[in-house]
């Protein structure tokens, strides 16, 4: 029997403990061995809960009980699960997690301090929910030199912009994605793209081995958007997502969350509600897409459990694969001025605009929506893109990054 605590009773540590419960004798199957929650932690009691009477406030009842080998992060929140998982790793403790804050802002120390202590730091959870990518990029794709990632990483904000096109507003999607346990605690950390943001470093530093911080990469999430950019980019047949984006310039490593255009040839572009998507090109595989679930209770929880399983058929062996992050320095972080992509300018129409967008973009395709007058413009630097639309002495309504 493996014992497991789960730190944090949520809505995935909830989520945690059912699957274990619920799926017992597939995971006996597959692993050969039972797996089962000895304790709970968290600040609240859970008389209607079937796992209530495992509940503890004392993190050391944990921390203390050597038959306790995996323990199961899921506090969300820097602090104190970042504190809780040290003194777990440090104490010979396995430690799995969701909580793509930690992963983000201290995965390197975390990653070392196992290795150190000859325990493992796991992930999946922490990016795409329930959907496998991170093992896939650690194992599978270790035979490629990975070139970049665009993902929709969030799925709170994929299903406000999927419910925003069927019509809905704003705020009803975003109570909807609420009500369904699909965002963050502060729901500013979806929308304004920072949950996004975590899981790209995250997949950066999978790909290049350097974990930037989330605070110092380029970031908007998508409260800016307008139905008028929804129409623009239909016009352009393109979809309108949230996409992180990393890859590296000048051998330095560059991570961003933005609104894209998607064109509907790439498969990201049809990618809706709470799904996510991951698109990671490498260069003897091509491409490659991982798909799912990106958030809710039992998809994310199925890869938290995924995770201890992994841990528990490997325990006692040598030499597993485990990833390694540097801590990025300042000069490890690309320009983003000199980051180079196609961009969608919208200008108030006004009489003469398609002449001014002419003299300044050349002969390009425009598109009139409403009150604006739309292009979508050659590769170019933001710097240049800033540059370009002031030239045109128009009023730019918005742009809008387009992917590939
Ligand atoms: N709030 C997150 C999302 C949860 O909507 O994607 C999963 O990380």
């Amino acid at each position: 029997m493996i014992n497991v605590a789960i730190l944090g009773f949520g809505v995935v540590g909830s989520g945690a403990a059912q699957v274990l419960a619920d799926n017992a004798a597939v995971i006996e199957k597959n692993l050969g061995k039972k797996v089962a929650v000895k304790r709970i932690l968290d600040l609240r009691e859970f008389p209607d809960s079937p796992f209530g009477h495992l509940v503890t406030h004392d993190f050391n009842d944990i921390l203390n009980d050597k038959d306790i080998t995996v323990v199961a992060e899921m506090m969300g929140g820097s602090h104190p699960a970042y504190d809780f998982t040290k003194a777990c790793l440090t104490a010979g403790k396995h430690v799995v997690t969701s909580n793509k804050e930690v992963v983000a802002r201290f995965g390197a120390e975390l990653l070392d301090l196992a290795a150190k202590n000859g325990v493992r730091y796991l992930f999946e959870a922490s990016v795409g929910g329930g959907i496998p990518v991170i093992r896939p990029m650690v194992n599978d794709l270790a035979s490629n030199k990975i070139e970049k990632v665009d993902g929709i990483l969030n799925g709170t904000t994929n299903y406000i912009l999927t419910q925003m096109i069927a019509g809905a507003t704003f705020e009803d999607a975003l109570k909807e994605a609420q009500a369904k346990g699909y965002a963050e605690a502060n729901p500013a950390a979806d929308v304004e793209g920072l949950d996004a943001a975590r899981k790209i470093v995250i997949l950066a530093a999978l790909s290049f081995g350097t974990l930037l911080s989330p605070d110092q990469i380029h970031c908007e999430g998508i409260t800016k958007l307008t139905l008028a950019d929804v129409e623009v980019a239909k016009a352009f047949g393109c979809s309108l997502k949230l996409i992180g984006h990393t890859e590296q310039v000048a051998g330095r490593v560059l991570a961003m969350v933005s609104p894209r255009m998607v064109p509907l040839t790439n498969p990201l572009s049809g990618i809706a509600d709470v799904f996510n998507g991951i698109l990671v090109d490498a260069n003897m595989v091509g491409e490659v897409m991982f798909y799912g679930a990106g958030a809710g209770k039992l998809p994310t929880a199925s890869a938290v459990v995924a995770d201890i399983i992994d841990i528990v058929a490997h325990m006692g062996q040598d030499g597993v694969r485990a990833p390694k992050f540097t801590v990025a320095a300042e000069q490890d972080y690309a320009d983003f001025g000199a980051y180079t992509c196609r961009s969608c300018f919208s200008f108030w129409q006004e009489d003469g605009a398609a002449e001014k967008i002419t003299a300044v973009f050349g002969d390009v395709k425009t598109v009139t929506v409403g009150n604006r007058i739309a292009l979508i413009a050659d590769a170019m630097t933001e710097k240049e893109a800033a540059e370009k639309a002031a030239k045109t002495g128009l009023t730019l309504l918005s742009r809008i990054r387009v992917l590939g």
